[in-house]
């Protein structure tokens, strides 16, 4: 019989010597919970596609936001579905559209999480783009005008941080000099600077209503096919001024996330998108997988892979698990 010397399974004898030589720890700490919020009264409105996730009033945003407080979660991530939506996506720059009313609401009754705001257009448009739409081409340098309104709006209602979510160019360095000017110089920057134009975000278009009405986003996110390019992308927002990093989706992406961290020193985020969840949900609704196992081996893969924060829609369950 052929006895091996060197014996790995050494160190996965007990729980106590694997917990030992764990290299990566999921905390609490890591988690950041999206929110989607809307000018409706009724409390609680089920996102079909997204078993456990609602559109919220701003009233049942507050309890639900003070629940993940108590559970230890350190931030949310905001998301509005506005009253009316119309083709320059004006509810996004009224500082009484429904993100600066949230943020109002939340700043004034719950404290201790940081309340992130994620600035883009394709919630506040009747044409679902992320910007204005100048001969079916989302205009690059007008939009950039229309994303610093937003931002210093998001500021102005007490927003702890502010999150582009756009891929357009010089939307960093736009935003930074904007809110600058207005004496938000404090104010961090988390850029959504490697997004890809994926399929992965079809939940979240249902929740949001925010599907494009013709074309598609390849215009501007990333093709999911290229990884050089995500470290162009993110070394340009470094330059601009971003605080954080952040790579979207996360679990199709690892090896950009893995690249992304040897690359850059800024903390780095990963967004655990809808899809991803959803796909977890509906296979663990069937009793095909154990969702609490499943759910954590994908957070705990996307730390491993690098990733400082995680945005995801597991936060809340995640945050009791790891309890
Ligand atoms: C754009 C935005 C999107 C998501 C976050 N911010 C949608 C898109 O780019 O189409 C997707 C998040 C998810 O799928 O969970 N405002």
């Amino acid at each position: 019989m052929f006895r091996p010397k060197i014996r790995p399974r050494r160190l996965r004898g007990s729980s106590e010597i694997r917990r030992m030589v764990r290299e990566t720890q999921l905390s609490v700490d890591d988690l950041i919970h999206p929110f989607f919020v809307t000018h409706e009264d009724k409390p609680k409105t089920p996102i079909q596609s997204m078993p456990g996730q609602y559109q919220f009033s701003v009233e049942e945003l507050i309890r639900e936001v003070q629940s993940v407080q108590a559970l230890g979660v350190l931030g949310v991530i905001l998301f509005g579905i506005p009253a009316v939506k119309d083709a320059v996506g004006s509810d996004s720059c009224d500082d009484n559209g429904i993100i600066q009313t949230a943020v109002r609401a939340l700043k004034q009754n719950v404290s201790g999480i940081s309340v992130i705001t994620d600035v883009c257009f394709c919630e506040y448009t009747d044409h679902g783009h992320c910007g204005v739409i100048k001969d079916n081409y989302v205009d690059n340098d007008a939009t950039l005008e229309l994303l610093q309104k937003q931002a210093v709006s998001h500021a102005k209602a007490g927003a702890d941080m502010i999150a582009p979510s756009g891929m357009i160019d010089g939307m960093v360095g736009a935003m930074r000099a904007a809110l600058d000017a207005a004496g938000f110089d404090k104010l961090p920057i988390m850029s959504y600077a490697v997004k890809y134009a994926s399929a992965f975000y079809g939940p979240f278009r249902d929740a949001v209503d925010s599907t494009p009405q013709f074309g598609d986003r390849r215009t501007h996110q990333m093709d999911p096919a290229n990884s050089r390019e995500a470290l162009r992308e993110a070394e340009l927002d470094v330059r601009e001024g971003a605080d954080f990093l952040m790579v979207k989706p996360a679990l199709s992406y690892l090896d950009v996330i893995e690249r992304i961290k040897a690359r850059f020193d800024l903390p780095l985020a990963a967004y655990n998108v809808s899809g991803e969840y959803s796909m977890v949900k509906a296979a663990a609704e069937r009793g095909w997988i154990d969702e609490q196992k499943v759910a954590l081996e994908i957070l705990t893969s996307i730390k491993r892979a690098g990733a400082d924060l995680i945005l995801t829609y597991h936060a809340k369950d995640a945050a009791k698990w790891l309890a």
